[in-house]
């Protein structure tokens, strides 16, 4: 008998997590103005809302906490991060930022002005608020195909290279700071990107003298799809596809909180020394001293270990087998979602299940409160809330794709957790024909408004 799959990892601690009566989470739901930022996670019993600093740090890495070093300047830890980015990114230069966002935040100071244009493969919400706050433009080059969630690709994450090569032949190049190549995609879905895409981008980056960033959250997940479905790699290790990857890129940002398994953190790494340099007077001004940048010496020692657990593929086959597991639950149940699974969550179809919302009306967080009202699952919506509006006319932005996010925190939940899940999806699936209202906005903030939103039933 073939043996089935199983963790690769034991539990060493646990945290208790309470379930709840239907009634209590209405009454919390509408306290919280329907808005599932605005819970408490005690209220929450599987909580989906992100995989981003939820994950569950090693015995290794706690012990390397006790280890960390808090000096102002030039601590042991800055070296041995410093270290371990080297050995796994092949990036020589770096600064380390409190979370992603600052780093985003560090390196477009330095590098965007107003007017200038950044296509890129689905920029994440807080990428495309960096570069919009700054009264520049970031244009989406995601393949088609990643709009349509019933069709199955491999790496439904690509830069579409046409739509790229347009961009760069429209604008001059000095209105183009960079392009954004986003691993995995999380926007369309946790999908990946293959070396051959990587490495298209970066020959046109070349060829119009651009440079190329990667926003690198999920590298490593990246690099497990590029090992398993792409031709050629099957023999290669995860570190060796890690550094043919960014060996394409002039720099990258880091949200730590995912791939590397910390609970806060991030970096920007840099392949040339002006760049980096150019970018410390930020790092001085908004996150902390180039040696620590917005992070404890402790914490610069558990993201050190955090990269190297991250990048070891019986961790990586654990950790994207169990969203796998999930994706063919739902398939047992017909429920539709973006397909196939991604690296770290399932995007659930809300257009396809609440067909009788109307748009104006909030589909895919109208799932998110249903789902949170059935099980006391979070799950975050992908949807209108998140596309904002249009930053001139201030008109909503209605995307192709209304989404209700489940992300899995890394080494977290089990499988029963799993199964728990999709019966609760289920269950809402069910019911779906009676679900025909949603919900209308009552106050927002101009920009990224879907963290803060509060929102009524409509009527
Ligand atoms: N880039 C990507 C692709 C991300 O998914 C995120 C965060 C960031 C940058 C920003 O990093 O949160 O450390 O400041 N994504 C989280 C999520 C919030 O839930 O997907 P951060």
């Amino acid at each position: 008998m073939e043996l089935p799959f199983a963790e690769s990892y034991k539990i060493k601690m646990v945290e208790t997590i309470r379930k709840s009566s239907r009634a209590e989470r209405e009454q919390w739901m509408k306290d919280a103005n329907y808005n599932l930022f605005n819970l408490k996670s005690d209220y929450v019993f599987i909580d989906l809302l992100t995989d981003s600093g939820t994950g569950a740090m090693s015995d290794k890495q706690w012990a390397a906490m006790m280890e960390g070093d808090e000096s102002y300047a030039g601590a042991r830890s800055f070296f041995n991060l410093k270290e371990s980015i080297s050995n796994i990114t092949g990036f020589p230069y770096f600064l380390p930022t409190h979370q992603g966002r600052a780093a985003e935040n560090v390196l477009f100071s330095a590098l965007i002005k107003a007017g200038d244009i950044l296509p890129g493969n689905s920029h994440f919400d807080t990428t495309k608020g960096h570069i919009e706050f700054r009264k520049a433009h970031a244009i989406d080059c995601t393949i088609d195909e990643a709009k349509d969630t019933t069709i199955e690709l491999p790496f439904k994450g690509n830069m579409d290279l046409g739509k790229l090569e347009d961009v760069l032949k429209k604008y001059p190049k000095e209105k183009i700071p960079c392009i954004v190549l986003t691993i995995t995609n999380n926007t369309a879905g946790g999908q990946p990107v293959s070396m051959e895409n990587i490495k298209g981008v970066s020959l046109l980056a070349k060829k119009y003298g651009i440079k190329l960033l990667v926003d690198s959250a999920r590298f490593a997940e990246n690099a497990y799809f590029i090992k398993t479905r792409e031709k050629g790699y099957d023999k290669k290790s995860i570190r060796e596809i890690c550094l043919e990857m960014f060996g394409y890129a002039d720099f990258m940002t880091m949200s730590a909180k995912k791939d590397a398994i910390v609970n806060m953190g991030g970096f920007i790494a840099f392949r040339h020394e002006e760049d980096w340099r150019n970018c410390q007077m930020y790092t001085i001004m908004y996150e902390g001293f180039i040696t620590y940048g917005g992070m404890s010496g402790r914490d610069m020692n558990a993201l050190a270990q955090g990269l190297r657990e991250g990048t070891d593929f019986e961790y990586l086959e654990t950790r994207i087998g169990q969203i796998a597991y999930l994706g063919k639950k739902l398939d047992e149940y017909g429920i539709p979602y973006q397909r196939p699974a991604g690296g770290h969550a399932i995007f659930l179809d809300a257009k396809k299940i609440l067909v009788n919302v109307p748009k104006e009306e909030l589909i895919a967080q109208t799932l998110g409160i249903e789902l949170y009202l059935e099980g006391g699952i979070r799950g975050v919506e992908i949807g209108t809330l998140l596309a904002d509006r249009d930053p001139e006319t201030r008109e909503n932005r209605y995307p192709a794709l209304e989404l209700l996010r489940l992300a899995i925190p890394r080494r977290v939940y089990t499988n029963n957790h799993m199964d728990f899940i999709a019966a609760a999806v289920k269950n809402v699936y069910d019911r779906r024909d009676s679900i025909t209202r949603g919900y209308i906005i009552k106050k927002e903030l101009p920009i990224m408004r879907h963290f803060t939103v509060e929102l009524e039933p409509a009527k």
